[in-house]
C-alpha cells in the first residue's frame, strides 16, 4: 500500500474537483500560479493577511486556503470581498461584454464550498469595494489577489490595498493583458491594466505572469525598505 503525503493528495483531488465544477472561474493555469505565489509567500515568512478582491462563489479562496494549510500557514487569514450583487456598471473603459449583475453569488456559497472540503472558511466581507475596504481591510496584507473585473473595481482596490502591503508582499492582478509581453493572454477586460497605469502611473510595475494557455496575470511586488 503507498502512502501519499494527505496534503499533496488533498491538493491535486481539489484542483481537479475546482476544474470541473468551478471552470468559469479557475482554470488550469489561474491554480498553480496562485499557489506558487502562496509557496513563496510561506518560504519569506512575511507577516499579514491574504486577501481576494472579488471572490464571487469562493472557488479561488477555497484553493488559497488549502495552498496555506498545506504549505505551514494554517494561522494566516483569508479575507473576502465581494459585492455579492455581481458586477457593477461597466465604465468607459470596459467593453460591453457583461450585464450589471452577472456574477451575482452568495456569502453562503462560500461557506458551503469551504465546509464541503472541511477547510475553514474565511473572513466574508460583503458590499461594494467603495464601501467596505476602507474601513475592513487588514492593516498589513502579505498577498493580495485582485479579480474585480473592471477599470473602477481594480482602481479602487490598488488604492486601498497598496498602501497596506507589508515589505516584499505580492498583489495578482487577474485579468492584466499585456499583449507586448504575452501574446497568448487573453484580452477581454482592458479596463484592469488601464487602472494599473493609472494607479501606479504609466508605465506599469506589474510584471506578467504566463501560463500554457491565455492567462492574463499581472503581478506587483510591494518594495522592501532599504532594499535598493
Ligand atoms: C470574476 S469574479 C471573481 C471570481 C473569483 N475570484 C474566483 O476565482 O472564483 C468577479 C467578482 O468581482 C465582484 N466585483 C466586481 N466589482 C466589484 C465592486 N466594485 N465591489 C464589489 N464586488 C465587485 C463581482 O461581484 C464578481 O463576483
Amino acid at each position: 500500500m503507498h502512502h501519499r503525503p494527505t496534503t499533496v493528495l488533498n491538493l491535486t483531488e481539489l484542483a481537479d474537483w475546482l476544474l470541473e465544477h468551478h471552470g468559469d472561474t479557475v482554470d488550469a493555469d489561474r491554480l498553480p500560479a496562485i499557489r506558487s505565489e502562496l509557496e513563496q509567500l510561506g518560504a519569506r515568512q512575511s507577516p499579514g493577511a491574504v486577501v481576494e478582491l472579488g471572490c464571487y462563489q469562493g472557488a479561488m479562496a477555497l484553493w488559497m486556503r488549502a495552498v496555506l494549510d498545506a504549505t505551514g500557514q494554517r494561522d494566516r487569514h483569508v479575507h473576502v470581498y465581494d459585492s455579492f450583487q455581481g458586477l457593477p456598471e461597466r465604465g468607459s473603459r470596459d467593453p460591453e461584454l457583461f450585464e450589471a449583475g452577472y456574477l451575482r453569488a452568495e456569502p453562503g456559497q462560500v461557506l458551503a464550498l469551504h465546509a464541503r472540503w472541511g477547510r475553514t472558511p474565511p473572513t466574508i466581507h460583503p458590499g461594494w469595494f467603495t464601501d467596505t475596504l476602507p474601513a475592513q481591510l487588514p492593516e498589513t496584507i502579505a498577498f493580495a489577489y485582485l479579480d474585480g473585473d473592471y477599470y473602477d473595481s481594480i482602481h479602487t482596490c490598488l488604492s486601498v490595498c497598496v498602501p497596506r502591503m507589508t515589505p516584499g508582499g505580492t498583489l495578482i492582478v487577474d485579468d492584466y493583458a499585456d499583449l507586448e509581453a504575452n501574446r497568448q493572454a487573453w484580452n477581454g477586460l482592458p479596463g484592469v491594466k488601464a487602472a494599473c497605469e493609472d494607479y501606479f502611473d504609466a508605465p506599469s510595475p506589474l510584471e506578467v505572469i504566463s501560463g500554457a494557455g491565455d492567462l492574463a496575470f499581472g503581478r506587483y511586488t510591494a518594495p522592501v525598505a532599504g532594499g535598493g
